[in-house]
C-alpha cells in the first residue's frame, strides 16, 4: 500500500532530519532564484513549515484513496498564482519534496519507494508535468 510506503518513508527521514523542510526550500530556490523573495516576511520560516506540512498531509491523503487532497492543491495552485507563484514553479514543488526524501534516504530509497511517490504524484494532474 502505497500509504503505508509512504509512512515509511516519513520515519526514516524523522530518524535522520529533524526538518527537511529548509532542504526542501534550498533546493526550490536553487532551481527558481526569484521565488525567495516571496519568503522575506517569513523570517521564523513559520509559512514554509505550514506549506510543507500541507504538502505531506495531502500527499499521504492522495495515497490512502484521496479523500481531499488533489482538489485542495488544484485551488492551492490557483491562490499562489494571486501570491505571485507561476503554476510553472507551484508544479515543481512535489517533485522537490521527492528529490529531498530520495537524497536523505540514500541507499535505503528503494525502487518501491520511487515507484509508490510516482504513483502518488503522479494522480495530482500537474505534479510530474
Ligand atoms: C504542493 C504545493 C504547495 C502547497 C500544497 C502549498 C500550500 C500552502 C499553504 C497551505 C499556505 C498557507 C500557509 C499559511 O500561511 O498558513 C501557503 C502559503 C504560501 N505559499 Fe505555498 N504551497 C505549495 C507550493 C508553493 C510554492 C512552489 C511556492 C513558491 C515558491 C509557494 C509559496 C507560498 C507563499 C509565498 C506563501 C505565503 C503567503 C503569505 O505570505 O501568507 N507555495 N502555501
Amino acid at each position: 500500500m502505497d500509504v503505508q510506503i509512504l509512512t515509511q518513508c516519513l520515519e526514516l527521514m524523522g530518524e535522520r532530519c529533524a526538518d527537511p523542510a529548509p532542504l526542501v526550500f534550498q533546493r526550490l530556490f536553487a532551481e527558481n532564484p526569484a521565488a525567495e523573495a516571496l519568503f522575506v516576511r517569513d523570517t521564523a520560516g513559520l509559512v514554509r513549515g505550514e506549506m510543507m506540512a500541507v504538502t505531506m498531509e495531502a500527499l499521504l491523503d492522495c495515497a490512502a484513496g484521496d479523500a481531499y487532497a488533489v482538489n485542495l492543491v488544484e485551488i492551492e495552485r490557483v491562490n499562489h498564482e494571486g501570491m505571485g507563484v507561476s503554476p510553472e514553479v507551484f508544479d515543481t514543488f512535489f517533485r522537490v519534496v521527492m528529490a529531498v526524501f530520495q537524497d536523505i534516504l540514500g541507499p535505503d530509497w528503494t525502487n518501491e519507494m520511487d515507484g509508490a511517490w510516482r504513483r502518488v504524484l503522479g494522480k495530482f494532474p500537474h505534479a510530474l508535468a
